[in-house]
């Protein structure tokens, strides 16, 4: 089981879009592939699921957030697999091959979960209180333990638009981070942005381990794995990026992390196009054959780079 994070400062750069069609794709070649949706926008989730479905079948107790709330201290892990939801319409389209998708759903008011872990830290300084420091940054590790490694062949997170507890407590429990970028300036700031962010959480990770080595002697060294910075909405003139979004491709090429050869062109009509399908749109029977090929040859650089050979991992 490969867990891979997908994440990024800002909103909007494709780390749904891409966890969507990722997850989807390789399900659809067989594999069981669970989806976690940390967002509290819950774009995710609604990309599979319409908001009255959620309404009515999931939102009371059955997303992330009642997960976090059947936590009791740090004896008893409550197991997430009763938190995992078969979406019905992806899955109809996918399960012929023996595969599967699944979906830990999020909730609109994630945030108040949030709150209370921040708050469970007792500040962000690590000198002030570390107490209750790997009962919180170790939650999401510790639920995905509660599954037989058997039962998925990758796990993909998708986390919200921050760099705040959640989406470090995804960095704790992943092997992998992906992190989704367009080709623009905000964008390549924010990369190096979050690249010092994950240095700094995980220098502190450690200090905390090395500190509590009697109390928590199971925690491993956090030493995050960037998989790799995925350029989305580029747009191309005769088979280029165009002029103004090369400069920043070739900055990304600078920083400390490396950057995937595929990347996935703008195409409003058909991303927009697949909200309210339940369908992402690598699965969509109408897809044009570039934009068709462009994903299969991102999914193939996505396995290489975890270690899984090919398709038939
Ligand atoms: N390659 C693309 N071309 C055009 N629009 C896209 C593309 N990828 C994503 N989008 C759209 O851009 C918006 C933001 O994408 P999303 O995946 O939700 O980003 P994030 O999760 O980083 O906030 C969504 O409306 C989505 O449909
Ligand atoms: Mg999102």
């Amino acid at each position: 089981m490969k867990v891979v994070a997908v994440v990024n400062y800002k909103g909007g750069v494709g780390k749904t879009t891409l966890t969507a069609n990722i997850g989807a794709d390789i399900a659809r070649w067989g594999k069981r592939v669970l989806m976690i949706d940390l967002d509290p926008q819950a774009s995710l989730t609604f990309s599979f699921y319409r908001p009255e479905e959620w309404r009515a079948n999931l939102a009371d107790d059955r997303t992330v957030k009642e997960w976090f709330e059947a936590w009791r201290g740090e004896s008893y892990v409550p197991h997430l697999s009763p938190f995992v939801t078969t979406p019905p319409v992806v899955n109809s389209a996918i399960t012929h091959n023996g595969g599967g998708l699944g979906l830990v759903a999020s909730h609109l008011s994630l945030g108040d979960v949030e709150m209370n872990l921040a708050a469970r830290l007792g500040g962000a300084q690590v000198h002030r209180s570390t107490r209750y420091y790997f009962d919180v940054y170790q939650r999401l590790a510790a639920g995905l333990a509660t599954f037989h490694p058997h039962d998925y062949d990758l796990v993909l997170i998708d986390c919200p638009p921050n760099f705040g507890v959640i989406t470090r407590m995804a960095v704790a429990a992943c092997d992998f981070l992906l992190v989704p970028a367009r080709p623009d300036e905000l964008s390549t700031l924010g990369i190096e942005h979050l690249l010092t962010r994950l240095r700094r959480f995980a220098w502190e990770y450690n200090r905390v381990a090395d500190m509590q080595s009697d109390r928590h002697p199971g925690v491993k060294r956090l030493d995050p794995q960037i998989l790799g910075i995925v350029f989305t909405m580029v747009q191309y003139y005769g088979g280029q990026p165009i002029t103004a979004m090369q400069p920043h491709i070739e900055l990304a090429k600078s920083l400390d992390a490396p950057v995937f050869d595929a990347m996935v062109r703008e195409s409003n009509s058909y991303f927009a196009g697949a909200a309210g399908t339940q369908l992402p749109v690598v699965l969509s029977e109408r897809i044009p054959r570039g934009l068709a090929l462009e994903l299969r040859t991102l999914v193939d650089e996505f396995l290489r780079r975890i270690g899984a050979a090919n398709r038939g991992y």
